[in-house]
């Protein structure tokens, strides 16, 4: 079999790039190693940014999105008992972000991809990329207990951070960039109206919290916790009484509790491949990096590297010219180290690593003081955030 593009793993990146090669009439065949129910319930990230929505609307994706997505003009930061929110139109020129999680922008992809796209195929686990360096990689991948093969135009490794495209690249060839932290999340989904119209993103001495949501009935909400906790010592009574201690203020608040759904321990990490392209070998999304949840920005960097490869591929078919592909590594990198550098930047100022001194903890609250003081400083979080000009 032959394709012009072949798409390692099924995940937003994969499903996106589909839709958007589909979009410009470029063949390509994604293949995902799980089934659908499990990829389509997977719990992960939340927050859309500005340019993320107007890539789903732009591809047809953004329906539903449209109608149950609920569109956020800002956060709250709270700390020291205190709590100050940040305006998101008013400091950017207009930007928002939307709550819609990646559960739902998987489900309207698949839907429209199987409706109308390109192969998708599950259960459909890929063991190697070979050829990279040639002119024509091959797929081999094992489906329906058969091993089978790809040959390719382009592979798209969107395989995710424990994928096997990257393995594709020789050793020496890609420089790796890595810091894990102290600390994890704790994720819970909880039956119970969202206590804030907005995301509280907070500080406090016992460690980080957040209170996020998923609609108008369901709230989703997160610890820091010690790196290898087990969910099993936190009965829900432990839960909630911590958020309620972190989520302290002077103010007039209330955390309302109900039943908790689901309990998950997510380890923190921040990661840059480069190159994120190698011979006829792509990388996109968590292939190529990762960054700690806590500026949202995972799913969103996902979304604007695919956009840039579509359009690159559109380029070269259009025009035949792989100029715009040549490109991809560096434009998508400039982009990718600015998230890089504002996820470690949220992550280390509003969580307390174990080892910090009192010191440090004082230059946290300071730079929290900053950003409320300061309109500048304000706005440098608020652009960050609502997410860049994809370019
Ligand atoms: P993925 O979503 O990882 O998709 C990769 C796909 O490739 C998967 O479907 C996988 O099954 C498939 N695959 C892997 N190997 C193979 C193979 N050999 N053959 C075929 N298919 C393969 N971001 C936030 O902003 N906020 C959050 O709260 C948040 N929580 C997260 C929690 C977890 C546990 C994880 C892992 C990530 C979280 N993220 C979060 C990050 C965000 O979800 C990711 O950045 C986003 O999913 C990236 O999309 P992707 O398509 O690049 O990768
Ligand atoms: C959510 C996740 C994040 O990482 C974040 O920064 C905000 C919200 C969420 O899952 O809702």
């Amino acid at each position: 079999d032959h394709t012009t593009v072949g798409i390692v793993g099924g995940g937003p990146a994969g499903l996106l790039l589909a839709r958007l090669l589909h979009n410009s009439g470029i063949d390509c065949v994604v293949l995902e190693s799980r089934d659908r129910t499990y990829v389509e319930q997977r719990q992960r990230a939340g927050i859309l940014e500005q340019s993320t929505v107007d890539v789903l609307r732009e591809s047809g994706a953004g329906e539903r999105l449209d109608r149950e997505g609920m569109v956020h003009d800002g956060i709250e930061l709270r700390w020291n008992r205190r709590a100050q929110r940040i305006d998101f139109p008013s400091l950017t020129g207009g930007r928002k972000v939307w709550v819609y999680a990646q559960t739902e922008v998987v489900k309207d992809l698949i839907a429209l991809q199987v409706a109308d796209g390109a192969p998708l195929l599950f259960e459909a686990q890929v063991n190697e990329v070979v050829g990279a360096d040639t002119d024509r990689p091959v797929i081999h991948y094992t489906h329906q207990g058969q091993d089978r093969t790809l040959g390719c135009d382009y592979v798209v490794g969107c395989d995710g951070f424990h994928g096997v495209t990257r393995k594709a690249v020789p050793d020496g060839v890609m420089s790796a960039f890595e810091r894990v932290y102290p600390y994890s999340w704790f994720g819970i989904l909880a039956d119970v109206p969202p206590s804030c119209d907005e995301l509280i993103y907070a500080h406090s001495p016992r460690g980080f919290a957040l209170h996020s949501m998923r609609s108008a009935t369901v709230s989703r909400l997160y610890l820091q916790v010690p790196n290898g906790t087990d969910p099993a010592d936190w009965p829900d009574d432990r839960i909630w009484d911590e958020l309620d201690a972190r989520f302290a203020t002077d103010g007039d608040w209330r955390l309302e509790r109900g039943p908790i759904t689901s309990k998950a321990v997510l380890p923190m990490r921040s990661f840059v491949t480069e190159p994120m392209r190698w011979g006829r070998v792509f990388l996109a999304g968590d292939a190529a990096h990762i960054v700690p949840p806590t500026g949202a920005k995972g799913l969103n960097l996902a979304v604007s590297d695919v956009v840039v490869l579509a359009r690159a591929l559109a380029h070269l078919k259009d025009s035949g010219s792989t100029e715009l592909l040549d490109e991809y590594s560096d434009t998508c990198l400039r982009r990718v180290w600015r998230a890089e550098h504002f996820s470690y930047f949220m992550t280390t100022t509003l969580h307390t690593d174990p080892g910090q001194s009192a010191f440090e903890t004082r230059l946290q609250l300071s730079q929290l003081d900053r950003v409320s003081s300061s309109r500048h400083a304000a706005a440098e979080l608020a652009e960050n955030y609502a997410g860049l000009h994809i370019g």
